[in-house]
Parts: C-alpha cells; structure tokens; sequence
C-alpha cells in the first residue's frame, strides 16, 4: 500500500474515532493529535477478519495510567522501575494471528482478553523512566534517548510502558532499531532458548528445524550454526527453499556443506530426503528436531536413536486463526519408546513468568551472540511496512504463508524519533513543557 493511502486511512480512522464517520471519506485532513491520545491498534473484541485490524487513536499511556491499570485488572503494582518507550518499529508475529482472533491459548485462559492493544514485538527509544514508591530505589540499565528492543503486548501503538526487565538495550551500536524489530524480541529469544535451554545443542549435532523459513525457524538456522551444528530445514515452497538455502551456503563457496540442506515437506516422503542428507556424513538421522508446525510422528522417522525434539508451536493447525481448528497431531508412544526419544515442550512466555532467573540467562547468552563482532545472526526481513495502518497487510501476508523471517513494521522514522526524544528530554531539563 501506498504510504498516502495510510495517511487516508488514518484520517478515516480519526474521523470514525472522532464520531464524523461522513467526513471520513473526503480528501485527507490534517492530521492534528490530542497531545494525550496516540494510535494504536486497539482491539475491543476478537476480530472475524483482518480487515477489521485497524489503528485509531487511544490514550497515550503515563505511568499513573499503568499503575491504575494493574490495580483495574487486580495485579501487584510494580516491583521494578517503570520504561516509557516511544516505539519506531514493531514486527508481525504469528501469535498477534492467534490473539486477534481469540484463539491462544492466553486468551483462554484469561491472560489477554480484549481490551487490549495488538502487538507483541518492538524497537523504540526511552522516553522516560520512573521509580515507583511501591519499589526499593535501584538503578535502572536504561536512560531516556537510549535504543532499545523488546516484547511484550501492546507493541503496535506509538509508545507503551513497561517493566525495565521487559526492555533491553541494543547488543551493539551495530544494530539499528530496524533491525532488532526484524530479530523480534517475540520471536529470536523463543529459538535461542529451545535451541540452547531445551534441547542443549552442541557442535557437530544435526538439527531439523522445520519451517525454517518462518519467523522462528530463520533465526533458528542462524543460532543453530552459530553453535556449530548442522542444519537441515523444511520449507512448503520452492521460493522459501531458496530463502534457506541462502542462509546455509558458504560465502566463500556458495556451497551449502555436506550434511545439511533444505527439503520441501509438501511432497510426500521429505522424510527420506532428510534420511539422505543425515547419510551424506555417516549419520543414521538427525540428533535434534525443533518443530513448530507440528510434525512430531513424522520428525520421529528422520531423528536418531535418542535424539531430542522440541515441540514449541502448531502453525499447520492455526493457520490464519479464523478458520476453524484441526484436532492437534496425535503421537503413537511406542514410537517414542522404540528409539528412545525425549520430546520437550517449551512455552517461552511461560518460562519467563515461572522461571525469570532462565530467562535472564537465556537473554545474557543470546546478547553476546548478537554483540559478537563479525555478526552471526543476520535479520531476515520479508517486507518493511510504513505506519501502523499497514498491519493489517502485513498480517494478511503472514496469514497466507507469504512471509519469510519477519514482516516489519516502521512505526516512525527512527532518526526524527531519536531527534524529537532529544528535544523532549532536553526542554523537561531545562523545566520546559516537556510532557517526561
Ligand atoms: N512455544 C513458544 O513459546 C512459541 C513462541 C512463539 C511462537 N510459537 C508458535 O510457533 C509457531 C511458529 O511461529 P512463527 O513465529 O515462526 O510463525 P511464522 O513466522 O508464521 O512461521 C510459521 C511457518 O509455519 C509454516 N506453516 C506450515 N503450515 C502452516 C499453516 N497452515 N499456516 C501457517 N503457517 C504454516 C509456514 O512455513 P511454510 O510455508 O514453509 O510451510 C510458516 O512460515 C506458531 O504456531 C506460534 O504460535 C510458539
């Protein structure tokens, strides 16, 4: 979409908001905000379409508001420090399918229920940040201008609070907060965790990572190497085949090495292809699966004697959301006894709100994979879409199996957003109108 058609959109989108449906489809209007309202895409209900999935204006959030939210929804008030971002980029993540339509399984059981504000990914910059009197005083790791990524939901608006342990500086100056959307703090920490935590992959271990075009699966080609392993990828199309295939060439060959590859699992009988590639360097199958598709019985033909398979996601079931729902895959448990295989479930959001220390340390050794100097993780952007407007498109896109590694979403400009923070934080030093 043009980005003048998202300027018309977002009039017709205040307009509708401002109760002046008529106006709404005449020439666009000056956009004029209310210094206390912002956009964002704010569910009120499960939508039936994605066409429904657009931005309108809704209060801009202060730290008095999220802590009368917390006591409003019966939750503790704050333990940590309180960040107050202004978000440039935010990225489409599967689970924002799942949410809009009501169908995770956080919606059913009460976690996220509408209202609320789609988005569970982000790049932005520090406005501000609050010590609550509810929490002992403590410094925060980060400051109003500093670049910063996250997850948490709420992410497609223009700014968002949050727990200072929810937001994490950039790994290096390298990265732009472009690209840190790309990796999606949603979406690369949840691989990096099942690779490492779950299923503890070493070097010179072969991995199956299916869908490795997707979201999850880009990121865990890339971690996966890293590591030193070999990978082997499947993908349910021949553009996608290419998009893996150009994550496993060697730069300097632009071969991809013996042992690992990329199989088409919509033909039938990939397993064997699989079985191929593990023979091409004496491996009798692959030591670890991570699937997020749900392909277990099938992965358990392709894995070695006591191999290890992470089961972290169904994307073949959801598919868009809408439609209506498979039963969930059924494993024949001899199956499992007969090679002796562990099959590990792993919930990343889960894990972060039982297990913090975990999740700290996952963080910690995922950074340093990031901050690395000659970059092994590189992000994988299908598209870049400008303004909120677009999500809608960008989710449709997703839906339809189109997207590879990430589909991006440029909130606002991130040079003017760097500027403009300046300018706030300067003028609230200076005991200006600064609204910090
Ligand atoms: N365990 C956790 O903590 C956790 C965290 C985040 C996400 N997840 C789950 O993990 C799964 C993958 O997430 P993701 O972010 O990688 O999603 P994604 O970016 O949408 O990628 C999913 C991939 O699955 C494949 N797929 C196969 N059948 C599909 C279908 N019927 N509909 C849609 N895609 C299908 C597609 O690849 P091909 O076209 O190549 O087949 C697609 O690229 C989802 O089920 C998600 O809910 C779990």
């Amino acid at each position: 979409m043009a980005q003048n058609d998202g300027i018309l959109n977002l009039n017709r989108a205040i307009c509708v908001a401002a109760g002046e449906a008529e106006k709404a489809d005449q020439q666009p209007l000056a956009l004029s905000k209310d210094e206390a309202l912002m956009y964002g895409i704010y569910l009120n209900d499960y939508v039936k379409s994605l066409s429904q999935i657009q931005p309108s204006l809704i209060p801009r959030p202060t730290f008095d508001s999220y802590i009368s939210s917390l006591k409003a929804k019966s939750r503790p008030p704050p333990t940590e420090p309180l960040v107050h971002i202004k978000i440039t980029h935010t990225a489409i993540n599967h689970v924002d399918l799942l949410y809009a339509h009501g169908v995770h399984q956080n919606n059913k059981s009460g976690l996220f229920v509408p209202p609320f504000t789609l988005g569970l990914e982000f790049g932005g910059i520090v406005l501000n940040v609050m010590q609550p009197s509810t929490t002992p005083s403590q410094k925060c790791h980060v400051k109003p201008g500093d670049k910063v990524w996250g997850g948490s939901i709420g992410t497609h608006a223009e700014e968002l609070i949050l727990p200072a342990s929810a937001v994490h500086l950039l790994p290096s100056p390298k990265w732009s907060l472009h690209e840190m959307a790309a990796l999606g703090a949603g979406t690369i920490p949840v691989s990096y965790g099942a690779l490492t935590t779950i299923a503890g992959l070493k070097a010179g271990e072969t991995i199956l990572v299916h869908a490795a075009a997707g979201g999850l699966g880009v990121y865990a080609v890339q971690i996966a190497r890293a590591l030193g392993a070999r990978v082997i990828g499947t993908v349910g199309s021949v553009h996608k085949v290419s998009v893996v295939e150009g994550l496993l060439r060697d730069p300097n060959t632009g071969e991809i090495p013996r042992g690992e590859g990329v199989v088409n699992y919509s033909k039938d009988g990939w397993e064997k292809e699989i079985l191929a590639i593990c023979n091409q360097v004496a491996k009798d199958g692959v030591d670890v699966v991570y699937d997020t598709v749900g392909l277990v019985t099938k992965s358990i033909r392709c894995t070695t004697f006591n191999g290890r398979i992470v089961v972290a996601g169904f994307a073949a079931r959801t598919g868009t959301g809408a439609e209506k729902v498979d039963e969930l895959e059924k494993v024949a448990v001899n199956r499992i006894l007969l090679k002796q295989i562990k099959v590990l479930g792993y919930r990343f959001g889960e894990t972060s709100r039982r297990l913090p220390q975990e999740t700290i340390k996952m963080w910690k050794g995922l950074n340093e994979m990031l901050a690395r100097e000659e970059r092994v993780i590189k992000p994988v952007v299908y598209a870049t879409y400008k303004g909120l407007d677009n999500v809608n498109e960008a989710m449709e896109a997703l839906s339809q199996r189109k997207v590879y590694g990430k589909a991006v979403i440029e909130v606002c400009d991130e040079h003017e957003a760097l500027r403009e923070v300046q300018q706030r934080t300067d003028q609230s030093q200076k005991g200006g109108l600064a609204r910090l």
